[in-house]
């Protein structure tokens, strides 16, 4: 669901004109709901209420500090990937305490950083990952917490680019070497072995292969936990959202949209896996990204230009695959409306943007309402891995970022000023 909806001919992110920001802040720009995050951590919080558990929200899927800091205020902790997302969650008012440190390359500095601050675990991908992790904590006279990410080969059925869980992956430790790699783990002297963790992947829209890999790992999670103490299980991220046209069918509620009718909620992924969990009495942990943010975003555009060549109708607008890279680098699709609704007849229409690339495309042969140069246009649920995805290729601005709660909105990133795209760059000495 989401609190985006016409009032009238206008659309609406909560209580605030979306014409009104766009005109004030210039395009394109992101447009986040904060009662729209709020809504989704809090029924997810809350479907998992007969377990102790921990949601740790992606913070790759939306790392923006205003975003970081509404979740840190719902108690959410984090998953992080980098030095630099451990840095940003501080930044943003979030405790290390409940952060887990993710991601298959860890570099000896991120280690260090990441002992200093004490994250909650590092979820290890691998054996020499874990030797690493020893001799720093040792070093720093530290006992580090861990949790290895255990690759339970199922596969997700999404898109192969956000595919995770399977052998053709990097991510994870094989199922069948995992317990060997935990006895020999378990005699590392600064390691405290915490925890098992998994991931299958992304969008994920059923919530059968969560299902398929929680019941492959509870035993499994027995018997480490007998043998090692651990003291939490993480089944990741992954939970999809409706991406398919809601508004346009007259309604926000992607719950009543017919493409939500197979969609997984939280009650539905509750239901099935609650009862799966509770019997190994571990904490449980959740990696939502997506589920959190997606829906609670927007990128609002302005069109520039509208060509047709005899075959194509474009709609040239001024974002671009460096904003919103979704479409050309996975075809994902996102639903696009009219700021302003004006007209009802529909046009087979391409919304491209500048760049000097064929790829660079929101979509193709679309019936579109016909939109006209000046006029703004929404491309929907671009909250997750949008901005944090976008580039500044063809020297581009990174997008501004408006934050609404209710009748407020404020601007929670700048523009970025142009010269600051190559404000590190400088001539070669031989060449001043
Ligand atoms: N945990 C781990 C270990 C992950 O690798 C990921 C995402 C998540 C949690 C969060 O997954 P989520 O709940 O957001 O599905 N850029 C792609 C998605 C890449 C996902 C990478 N890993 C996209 O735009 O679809």
């Amino acid at each position: 669901m989401h609190y985006f909806s016409y009032a009238g001919n206008q659309l609406y992110c909560e209580g605030v004109s979306v014409e009104a920001l766009a005109k004030k802040h210039g395009t394109p720009l992101y447009v986040y709901s904060q009662a729209t995050l709020s809504h989704h951590f809090q029924k997810l919080d809350a479907a998992l209420a007969p377990l102790e558990h921990l949601l740790c929200f992606a913070v790759k899927a939306n790392s923006n500090q205003a975003v970081l800091r509404a979740l840190a205020a719902l108690g959410s902790g984090f998953d992080i990937v980098s030095g630099g997302e451990l840095q940003r969650v501080i930044a943003a008012g979030g405790e290390p305490s409940k952060c887990v440190f993710a991601g298959v390359g860890k570099t000896a500095e991120e280690i260090e950083l990441a002992l200093e601050r004490g994250v909650y675990c590092f979820n290890v991908e691998s054996e020499p990952e874990l030797q690493r992790i020893n001799r720093l904590a040792g070093r720093l006279k530290k006992t580090a917490p861990v949790a290895v990410r255990v690759n339970p080969n199922v596969a997700a059925q999404t898109h192969a680019k956000i595919t995770t869980g399977t052998y053709e992956n990097k991510f994870g430790v094989a199922f069948e070497q995992i317990e060997v790699l935990y006895a020999r783990a378990a005699r590392l002297p600064h390691l405290r072995l915490r925890g098992l963790q998994m991931h299958i992947g992304s969008q994920i829209t059923g919530v059968g292969p969560f299902e398929e890999a929680v019941r492959k790992i509870v035993p499994l999670a027995h018997r480490l936990r007998a043998a090692h103490g651990l003291e939490f299980l993480s089944i990741g991220g992954g939970l999809g959202i409706v991406y398919q046209p809601a508004l346009a069918s007259g309604s926000p509620w992607w719950w009543e949209s017919a493409a939500a009718k197979d969609l997984l909620t939280p009650h539905q992924y509750a239901e099935r896996l609650v009862p799966l969990l509770r019997p190994l009495g571990l904490r449980l942990l959740i990696e939502p990204g997506r589920f959190i943010v997606g829906n609670a975003g927007i990128l609002v555009t302005r069109v520039e230009y509208v060509k047709r060549n005899g075959k194509k109708h474009f709609v040239i607008v001024d974002a671009a695959m460096n904003d919103l890279i979704r479409p050309a680098f996975y075809d994902a699709y996102h639903e696009i409306v009219p700021v302003r609704r004006r007209r009802a007849l529909t046009v087979k229409s391409d919304v491209v943007g500048p760049i000097c690339e064929s790829g660079d495309f929101f979509c193709k042969d679309r019936p579109l309402p016909r939109a006209a140069e000046g006029e703004y246009l929404a491309l929907m649920s671009a909250g997750a891995y949008g901005s944090v995805m976008a580039s500044n290729y063809n020297s581009r601005s990174l997008p501004a970022e408006v934050l609404v709660n209710g009748n407020r909105a404020a601007v929670v990133r700048e523009r970025q000023p142009v010269q600051a795209i190559w404000s590190g760059e400088q001539p070669a000495p031989w060449q001043k």
